[in-house]
């Protein structure tokens, strides 16, 4: 099935996403937002990414990417081992949303048709960051502000 990718990612002045396994904040404006941005799409995320939610996010076809082949995913996962498989995959939506992590970010970064970036103001303790990527998606959106952070849509 033919798709595209979207990115959709929390990052601070840094360009931080993530602290020991988890978001290096809590901002339920931001986690309401990102449900509204997904909801009804895929959602592409790495392994540790899906271990770190514990669950299955509701309303959205869960893929988890690992290159392990016994990997046991949540129940109700699809499980794939590289981007090549995902075009097997009967998907929910064409528009797929690549959730992270950074690995996943990396990976796919130069796939991304665009990118949904919710600023998260101010820097963080982290150990894990998004790469560089304004250079390449020289169209961005006005920004929208919310409590904590600026969402901005990039695109190419
Ligand atoms: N701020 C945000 O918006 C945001 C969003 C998502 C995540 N995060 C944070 O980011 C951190 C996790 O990111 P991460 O970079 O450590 O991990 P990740 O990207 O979530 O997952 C990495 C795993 O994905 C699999 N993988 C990577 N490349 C692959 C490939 N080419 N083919 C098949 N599988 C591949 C591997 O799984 P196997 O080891 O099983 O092979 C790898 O260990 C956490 O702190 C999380 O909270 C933040």
């Amino acid at each position: 099935m033919k798709y595209t990718l979207t990115g959709v990612v929390a990052m601070d002045d840094n360009r931080a996403i993530g602290y020991q396994g988890a978001l290096p904040w809590r901002l339920v404006e931001d986690l309401r937002l990102f449900k509204r941005i997904t909801m009804g799409h895929p959602i592409l995320m790495g392994r540790i990414t899906h271990e770190s939610m514990g669950r299955l996010l509701p309303g959205r076809q869960n893929i988890v990417l690992t290159r392990s082949s016994s990997y046991c995913a949540a129940e109700g996962a699809v499980v794939i081992h590289s981007l090549a498989q995902l075009e097997h995959v009967k998907l929910q939506d064409p528009e797929v949303m690549v959730i992270g992590g950074a690995q996943i970010y990396g990976m796919l970064l130069s796939k991304l048709d665009k990118l949904h970036v919710s600023h998260i103001h101010g820097t963080h303790e982290a150990d894990t960051f998004f790469p560089p990527f304004s250079e390449q998606f020289p169209h961005v959106s006005e920004g929208e502000e919310y409590e904590g952070f600026t969402f901005r849509t990039y695109s190419r």
